[in-house]
């Protein structure tokens, strides 16, 4: 996969060298490319930002050096010539939200553009000219604002390069984590069986594998109820069998 970002702090993406998105990196996985959004500024300001038409506080990114940077990084028009464009993602708290779904749909992607908006946000006709010709999706992490968008880029990048091919040591684990079932994944343990007088549930060491399955079932259902009531909501009945309905 490819992933372009445009930020104008490229050093918030300095962790991305490390552990297995570095490893991504270096065996081509990912070929990932960071831009500072002030190569495409002309002035000796560098300037990306003023002030917002029909007032209100902070500023707003101009939508110059965005135009440059994203014809330099997704040239050509949205038509079958054999061109792939990318899909532009842009970190917003207007955006629609992020989840393992969307995760999903990113990692089937080849190319993905980011385009970091900081201080109130990016110039609106930036994305509405990019969508004549690219695929545009405002992404939300959450009900909350950030400072900008690069923390957010680093979450996604972070939850879409781990469900690419080859990138996990054990793909098993994709299959068994939070929200890959609409469930929370039940606790987990290690050894030393006893810990500070706290005893590992007598069912793990148990070794009676479908006695170990029911209750990580339970667990996760209970778990889920207690802190997730919406993705309880949102299970398709015909998945719960009758002791899921107990629980
Ligand atoms: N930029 C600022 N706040 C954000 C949020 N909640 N999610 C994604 N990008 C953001």
């Amino acid at each position: 996969m490819r992933v372009d970002i445009v930020s104008i702090f490229p050093e918030y993406f300095a962790p991305l060298d490390l552990s297995l998105i570095g490893k991504a990196r270096a065996n081509g996985t990912l070929r990932l490319a960071v831009h500072d959004l002030r190569t495409w500024t002309h002035d000796v300001h560098r300037t990306v930002d003023d002030t917002p038409y029909g007032g209100g506080p902070g500023m707003v990114m101009r939508p110059e050096p965005w135009g440059e940077a994203l014809d330099a990084l997704a040239p050509g028009e949205l038509s079958p010539d054999g061109h792939t464009l990318p899909r532009l993602l842009v970190p917003s708290p207007a955006g629609v939200p992020f989840t393992q779904a969307l995760a999903h749909e990113l990692a089937a992607e080849s190319h993905l553009l980011f385009a970091c908006g900081r201080y109130e946000g990016i110039d609106q006709r930036v994305l509405d000219h990019a969508a004549t010709r690219m695929p545009v999706t405002e992404v939300s992490l959450g009900d909350y604002v950030l400072f900008g968008g690069e923390v957010a880029v680093l979450v996604i990048l972070e939850a879409v390069t781990r469900l690419l091919p080859g990138v996990l040591g054990n793909a098993g684990s994709l299959d068994e984590e939070s929200h890959a079932h609409g469930l929370l994944e039940a606790p987990l343990y290690t050894k030393p069986a006893s810990w500070r007088g706290l005893d590992v549930p007598e069912v793990l060491r148990s070794g009676d594998h479908a006695r170990i399955d029911r209750w990580r079932r339970d667990e996760s259902l209970l778990r889920t109820a207690a802190r997730r009531p919406d993705m309880i909501g949102a299970l398709n009945p015909e998945t719960l069998d009758k002791r899921d309905r107990a629980t």
